[in-house]
């Protein structure tokens, strides 16, 4: 089968070189001349672990290709997806849809023949019926079907997620379709995954379904690590009494600061202007961007209480920057309102990031970057840890309490346990732990 890919950032360039490892030929377009260079060349331009050795075993093999002529690379094909961004709309939050669209009239003046045009990116419900119409109408005589086949990776461990996922929505409403999708999806068969056929709408409304969902799962285990903090509880621990209720399942009941990334806060907000739109409230997700918006600002609040109320002249270490660990990604980083914010109260911003650093650089002026863990805490006041990189997990103590001129570390991922930090002298606060900072005044002042 030949399919081409329109997009080849974080979701595009993982589907198209998963497919291509299926045995598929991939071509894969990106209107970015200098993101195409790259890939021709075997860079890669976003991190993503595994994803050169990928790109490269298929490119070598002539399977995967790269470039930015639309036309040529759909010609023949048996289906076009449509990968591009999708980022909130300045001002609304409504789903920018600028991008597809464009992608989606490119294809219709280009098809030469059948094939599915299939929206792997996030886009709101109608949709798919949109570029429906817009292809008709450029091409009455054409035979083509609409598809919807949301993209459920998620950043870090991506190819892993497309080459194993725990199912394949695809919203197809052809036979013909049907059959298209299948034959690519055929490889996952031999593992059991489950593909959930479905109706265009319905397949729009399931991806924002599921990251709204994760992202209440997210805000409610960040809520209950406030209340934690204040009756004494741990909320590792009810979150590992509750995780372990099959009903309620132990992933993403990790407390922290907040969610980000790519996809949580644009597609939260995205679903609550379809809301709107057809006049039915969706209040769980209203309350849940409500809570994660101020949690971010109480971040920066309890970074300073635990500073002792003041951190003007005060040097911070911050440990991890990009939204998760596993990315260079900093789109809605929760670093993005922290640092600024203590910047903001006069503290001088020390970093560190094992990948992240080229993607933040620009976003996060005035922070001093440095090459490594520990360099970053030299004379520091105190260190946070905002992102859990793997490296982060195992630093030594003893060097912490010598590097920092005083020994105070704040975690907002909980990687250590408060006993560790005790024993090794360093005033230590987690999230939602017995010794978490307690502040009466957090609440009201981050809702300023
Ligand atoms: N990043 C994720 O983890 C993730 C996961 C699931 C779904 N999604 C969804 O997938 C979509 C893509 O997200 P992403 O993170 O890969 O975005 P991205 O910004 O990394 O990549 C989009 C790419 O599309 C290219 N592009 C835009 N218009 C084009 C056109 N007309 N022709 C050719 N190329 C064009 C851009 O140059 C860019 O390289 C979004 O809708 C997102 O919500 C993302």
């Amino acid at each position: 089968m030949r399919i081409a890919m329109i997009g080849s950032g974080y979701v595009g360039l993982v589907s198209g070189a998963c497919f291509a490892e299926f045995g598929v030929d991939v071509v894969c377009v990106d209107k970015d001349q200098s993101k195409v260079d790259a890939l021709r060349q075997g860079r890669i331009p976003i991190y993503e672990p595994g994803l050169d050795v990928l790109v490269a075993r298929n490119a070598e093999a002539g399977r995967l290709t790269f470039t930015t002529d639309l036309a040529q690379a759909v010609a023949g094909v048996d289906a076009v997806f449509i990968a591009v961004g999708t980022p909130s709309r300045r001002g609304d939050g409504h789903a920018d849809l600028t991008y597809v669209f464009a992608a989606a009239d490119e294809i219709a003046r280009a098809l030469t023949g059948y094939a599915v045009i299939v929206t792997k990116s996030t886009v709101p419900v109608g949709t798919g019926r949109r570029v429906h119409r817009r292809v008709r109408a450029a091409r009455p005589d054409l035979e083509f079907d609409v598809a919807s086949n949301p993209e459920f990776l998620r950043e870090g461990s991506a190819i892993e997620d497309f080459m194993r996922p725990d199912r394949v929505v695809c919203g197809a409403e052809s036979e013909r379709a049907r059959e298209v999708l299948s034959g690519l999806y055929r490889p996952l068969n031999l593992i059991e995954t489950p593909i959930v056929f479905t109706g265009l709408e319905t397949a729009e409304l399931t991806k924002y379904a599921a990251n709204s969902f994760l992202a209440a799962k997210i805000t409610f285990i960040n809520e209950i690590a406030d209340l934690c903090e204040r009756v004494g509880a741990d909320v590792q621990d009810v979150a590992r009494g509750i995780g372990l209720d099959g009903r309620i399942g132990r992933k993403f009941l990790h407390a922290g600061p907040g969610y980000g990334g790519s996809c949580f806060p644009k597609d939260t907000l995205a679903l609550l202007r379809t809301a709107e739109q057809y006049a039915t409230p969706l209040r769980i997700v209203e309350a849940t961007v409500e809570a994660n918006d101020r949690r971010k600002r109480q971040m920066a609040h309890r970074i300073v209480q635990a500073m002792g109320g003041d951190v003007d002249g005060k040097k911070v270490a911050v440990l991890g920057v990009t939204f998760k660990p596993n990315t260079d990604d900093m789109r809605d980083s929760p670093s993005l309102v922290i640092v600024p914010a203590l910047q903001g109260q006069g503290a001088e911003v020390h970093a560190f990031d094992p990948e992240g650093r080229t993607t933040a650089e620009p976003l996060l002026p005035g922070v001093r970057w440095q090459d490594n863990a520990y360099d970053t805490m030299d004379g520091a006041d105190a260190l946070v840890i905002l992102t859990e990189w793997n490296v982060f997990r195992g630093l030594d103590l003893a060097e912490i309490k010598r590097r920092l001129k005083t020994p105070v570390v704040i975690d907002l991922r909980n990687v250590y346990k408060p006993s560790q930090m005790a024993a090794a002298g360093i005033t230590y606060s987690g999230i939602g732990r017995p010794n978490g900072v307690i502040d009466d005044d957090s609440q009201e002042l981050a809702a300023e």
